[in-house]
């Protein structure tokens, strides 16, 4: 999909599409509204007059062959008040306008920013909407019959002096979008598709394309390594484990800037092992990598965007599997740090190979981490699909950080305590800890203490994005599937250094 900004006025634009959008206030056709009213003939007040175009959020009105405008559509989509507008709704208001006019078969259309939000931060925002909304999970429909795509948006509402800006923010919001969907893409491959070593062969690709440094451990160093924690939930299957690493190194790094880690569980297929999962929406579990996956696109970005911070990122990658092999409940293992766990439950695998990424992750450096998993269905229970749940290590000023990173670019996320009294759940009775909690609820909780217990004194950040990394139903800005969510939240923490 070409984008690009055009300063001329839009009005004289050829197009399929002109599209703007409409505040839910008293008197909503001003400034640009305005001028394409009156060109219309008056048509966009009777419409809001009517009640019929109130700028209810998201609300979408389409008028074919508008007279005294070139465009062959005028749709303009609802903002919702005001005072709420911000660049997390624009971004909601391009991909929900993109996904609308794709599926009436239009291939090219112009976004109208109206007149106050010709900035490059808007601008951004709007082209990461349309290229999240552009990403479709179809990749192996092979009766793709219709032609529906979107083959260039024109950003128009800027003047000659705002260009820049404009131009600015397209780039950026290029990246991150693009990167996104690379997440997204992986998360969404099927794990016969996509196995450890697939993966890293993918990230190595990425990697070498992007210029960022990368080591990929293959079986063999893992044992070396003694990441006995992550071997243990690859002996149950054939397939082997893999650690990528991938690390950006910044050409001025700020003094006295942090070594960031980021940490992503990848379990490209979780059966749960021998604690064998149920049958029903098992075929779910080819997205329990979506926090690895998310930790590559990561990269992606950052190695385009070069933000003045060193990044590590590690991605511990096997499948649990329930071979003969296989771990068995109540099983000893010696994690890389030499803390011994009890296996109690081989479905609470994502904590056990997180414990020897963070691990490795501070042998190489990093001085301040995040994670990312799909840890525990109980985050689904507790947040549902709307907040990515956070857990915090004592340095409550890191967790901040990225807290106000996610909501700058509207990602909503929710702290949930980690009080010590969870910790006494997962303490061990005949090894060091357990990896579920003896006592009752809690869930992602204690999942959560479980991996700090390895974080140690760093400072660390959990994000349990079980709920939040697919989505069960299409929304009107993005399709059904993986969202890539938490990647631009981290992004943004890395650019603010
Ligand atoms: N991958 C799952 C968590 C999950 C659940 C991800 C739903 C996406 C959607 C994880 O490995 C798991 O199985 N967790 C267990 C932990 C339990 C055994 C303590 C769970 O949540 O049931
Ligand atoms: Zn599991
Ligand atoms: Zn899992």
């Amino acid at each position: 999909m070409q984008i690009i900004v055009e300063t001329k006025a839009y009005a004289g634009l050829e197009t399929e599409a002109l599209v703007s959008y409409v505040f839910e206030e008293a008197d909503p056709i001003q400034g640009k509204l305005a001028e394409m009213d009156q060109a219309i003939g008056g048509l966009l007040k009777k419409l809001n007059k009517s009640g019929e175009m109130a700028g209810k959020t998201l609300e979408m009105t389409l008028i074919h062959a508008p007279a005294g405008l070139k465009a062959g559509r005028l749709l303009l989509v609802g903002a919702g008040k005001h005072e709420k507008f911000d660049s997390a709704t624009l971004r909601k208001i391009s991909g929900a306008a993109l996904r609308s006019l794709k599926a009436r078969g239009v291939h090219n259309f112009v976004f109208v920013v109206r007149e106050n939000d010709a900035t490059e931060d808007f601008a951004q925002a709007v082209v990461e909407g349309l290229i999240a909304a552009d990403f479709e999970a179809d990749k192996y429909k092979t009766d793709k019959k219709n032609d529906k795509s979107i083959d260039s948006v024109v950003l128009a509402g800027y003047s000659d002096a705002q260009r820049g800006a404009a131009e600015k923010g397209l780039a950026r919001g290029r990246i991150i979008g693009e990167s996104q969907s690379f997440a997204r893409d992986l998360i969404n491959e099927p794990s016969n598709k996509l196995t450890p070593r697939i993966l890293a062969e993918k990230a190595e690709a990425m990697a070498k394309q992007a210029g960022l440094a990368v080591e990929i451990l293959d079986e063999k160093k893992i044992a070396e390594l003694k990441m006995g924690a992550l071997l243990s939930v690859s002996q149950g299957g054939p397939e082997p484990p893999r650690v990528i690493v991938v690390t950006y190194t910044p050409s001025s790094p700020k003094a006295g800037a942090p070594v960031i880690g980021l940490v992503g569980k990848a379990v490209t297929f979780d059966t749960g092992g021998i604690s064998i999962k149920p049958a029903d929406g098992m075929e779910k579990m080819k997205y329990d990598m979506a926090g690895g996956a998310t930790m590559l696109g990561v990269m992606r970005a950052l190695a385009a965007l070069k933000p003045n911070v060193k990044v590590i990122c590690v991605v511990p990658a096997t499948e649990n599997m329930p071979g003969g092999t296989a771990q068995k409940p109540g099983d000893i293992q010696t994690a890389m740090s030499g803390k011994t766990i009890e296996v109690l439950n081989t479905d609470a695998e994502g904590r056990l190979i997180l414990a020897d990424g963070v691990h490795y992750a501070k042998q190489l450096g990093a001085t301040h981490l995040v994670d990312a998993a799909t840890l525990t269905g109980a985050i689904v229970v507790a947040l549902a699909s709307i907040n990515v749940g956070v857990f915090s290590g004592a340095d409550q000023t890191w967790t901040d950080k990225l807290l106000a990173s996610a909501k700058a670019v509207g990602e909503k996320m929710w702290q949930l305590p980690m009080d010590e009294e969870y910790r006494e759940f997962i303490k061990g009775t005949v090894a060091d800890i357990q990896n579920i909690g003896s006592g009752k609820g809690g869930g992602s909780i204690t999942g959560a203490w479980f991996i700090r217990e390895f974080a140690g004194d760093t400072p660390w950040v959990h994000l349990d994005i079980a709920g939040t990394a697919w989505n069960d139903d299409a929304k009107a800005w993005l399709a059904k599937g993986p969202t890539g969510v938490a990647l631009r939240t981290l992004v943004h923490l890395a650019m603010s250094y």
